[in-house]
């Protein structure tokens, strides 16, 4: 594995949350929840990253997390560039290092990368010059770890920071979902109390993939006294064709629908990391009710990634 730290043990890069002790998760959680603002009042920010340069390369769509990470490197000062990029194997070998070598001597010291193929953003930490940080924005199914903080942090913010006390259940697509397998390393990580898999037979993940969590096979087992349900997008572009399953059948398996949240506990928070399949994973009902705390996803996450952002350049900044 990748160490993402320096030899002084600040974070280089954050590529996974899988190496990350609870107290460097938690020291994210509480820097992240200082950027945090209301909707509607004027966002924080500073000029900590003054200076610095960061590179946005997306190989895969994405809204949320790259307008986010774009937004929170602008919020600290930051110069923020989007680059249209060929990364994996579909542009392999000399091109991938000719395009970081570029990046390099432009002076960039962040990149920011989601990729559909496993391994390509650890190829590139591994290979860029010391003072540049890679961070991941989502890698094929493995990992997608300021999504893992981000839902930590709504959560935190609505059922307090003792996970201990509280089920969790993970509802979906969660064999393809590298959503699932960033949140299962952060509530993991900060001790959860029980964590819930459910979906239909092909799209659990392997027997050897979330030790210890129940699996379930229908909502109407799964879901009882649930405090978080966190719904996960079917990931149609990492199935077969054939195995991409009908919508409607879908939604009456398995879709959240206010009848099933019903089962979960009163006050149970409704999450999902966007962007949503109404009427496949979801109702509209539930997705706008009062249970939903999407949104609320969606502005933690400029906040976590403020803080990610400044974690790994500061020292750059400070020229360390
Ligand atoms: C997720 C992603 O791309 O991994 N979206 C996001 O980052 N908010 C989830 C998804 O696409 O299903």
């Amino acid at each position: 594995m990748l160490e993402q730290r320096r030899s002084d043990g600040s974070l280089r890069h954050l590529i996974t949350l899988a190496d990350l002790s609870r107290a460097e998760i938690q020291s994210l959680l509480d820097h992240s929840a200082r950027y945090v603002s209301d909707a509607g009042a004027r966002p924080p920010s500073n000029r900590s990253l003054n200076g610095i340069t960061i590179a946005n390369m997306f190989t895969e769509p994405s809204t949320r997390t790259r307008v986010s990470f774009e937004l929170a490197g602008r919020r600290l000062g930051a110069d923020v560039l989007n680059i249209e990029v060929q990364l994996s194997s579909r542009a392999k070998g000399e091109s991938m290092l000719d395009t970081i070598r570029t990046l390099e001597a432009m002076h960039i010291d962040v990149l920011v990368i989601r990729d559909s193929e496993p391994g390509v953003i650890e190829e590139v930490a591994r290979d860029v010059a010391p003072h540049v940080s890679v961070l991941s924005g989502g890698e094929a199914h493995v990992s997608h770890p300021t999504q893992g903080l981000l839902d930590a942090l709504t959560i935190t913010q609505r059922k307090g920071a003792d996970f201990s006390r509280l089920t969790v259940a993970l509802v979906g697509d969660i064999r393809h979902s590298r959503v699932a397998r960033s949140a299962y390393e952060v509530l993991t990580a900060l001790g959860v109390g029980q964590l819930r898999l459910i979906g239909p037979a092909e799209m659990m993940p392997p027997p050897e993939e979330f030790p210890g969590c129940r699996r379930f096979h229908a909502p109407e087992d799964g879901l009882a006294q649930a405090d978080v349900v966190m719904m996960l997008r079917i990931q149609k572009e990492r199935m077969l064709e054939a195995s991409i399953p009908d919508g409607a059948e879908y939604f009456a398996r398995f879709g959240l629908t206010a009848p099933r949240l019903k089962l979960a506990k009163a006050d149970a928070i409704v999450m999902h990391p966007g962007p949503m399949n109404r009427g496949i994973e979801i109702s509209s009902e539930v997705a706008d009710g009062p249970q939903s705390v999407i949104r609320a996803q969606v502005r933690n996450g400029v906040a976590v990634r403020m803080a990610v952002l400044e974690t790994v350049a500061r020292p750059r900044r400070l020229g360390v």
